[in-house]
């Protein structure tokens, strides 16, 4: 099992995403988005004509999804898809990851992903909402991200409007609202951080502060 694993967690547009994704490519490791994995699922789930309201069928939507990870060269393939970027996909998404068979499906191919990342990398970084606490609970890096949901929304509302994806402020802020309570008061996997997770706030940091911190404890825990 690769050692190099980093776990980062945290609530929607805290910054985890975008954290993940540079310290990956400074330390050559893969990066697996797990979000996506959600959200492509949700998407199956609609485009199979298939019902969000039904844990069964949400977990056909997962396991159709999984077949076209597994035949994929690489996860990415499949989920880097600008379809999956909306709010009504992401609070589809929340409601499905609260049915344990979903997830269970969803966690073979994260702690396949984390295990063995392929195509020659040094190590993997994850992020979610459960990789510290139930995927990868022996990473040597655990990162729970947050920010204050007001900074949160207003960074969500930028990055929306930045697609040309019309939003107001309100609308997304009690978005957040109802996907943090949810994703935070399920009982399978609930939003947390891990007991060894070291908390980082990002309201008052940017990206490069951000990247920094990360790339300095990495260099503490890991073998680079
Ligand atoms: O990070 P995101 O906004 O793309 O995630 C979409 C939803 O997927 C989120 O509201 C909850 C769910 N999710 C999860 O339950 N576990 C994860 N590891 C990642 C995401």
């Amino acid at each position: 099992m690769s050692k190099n694993i980093i776990a980062i967690d945290g609530p929607a547009a805290s910054g985890k995403g975008t954290l993940a994704r540079s310290l990956a490519e400074l330390l050559g490791f893969a990066h697996m988005d797990t979000g996506a994995l959600y959200r492509a699922t949700a998407l199956e789930v609609h485009d199979a004509g298939l019902s969000a309201q039904d844990e069964n069928d949400a977990r056909d939507g997962a396991q159709i999804l999984a077949k076209k990870i597994a035949h994929a060269t690489r996860p990415s393939d499949v989920l880097d898809n600008p379809a999956l970027r909306t709010d009504q996909i992401g609070q589809q998404a929340s409601k499905i990851a609260a049915y344990p068979r979903v997830r269970e499906v969803l966690n073979k191919i994260q702690t396949d992903f984390a295990e063995n990342p392929g195509g020659g990398f040094k190590g993997a970084v994850l992020d979610g909402r459960d990789i510290g606490t139930v995927i990868t609970p022996n990473a040597p890096l655990k990162l729970y991200i947050t920010a204050s949901r007001e900074v949160r929304a207003k960074r969500r509302l930028k990055e929306l409007q930045s697609r040309g994806i019309s939003a107001t402020y309100e609308a997304v802020l009690k978005d957040m609202r109802e996907r943090d309570t949810r994703d935070a008061e399920r009982k399978t996997a609930p939003m947390k951080p891990a007991d060894d997770a070291i908390v980082i706030d990002s309201s008052d940091l940017d990206a490069s502060q951000m990247l920094e911190k990360a790339v300095s404890l990495a260099k503490e825990r890991l073998t680079l």
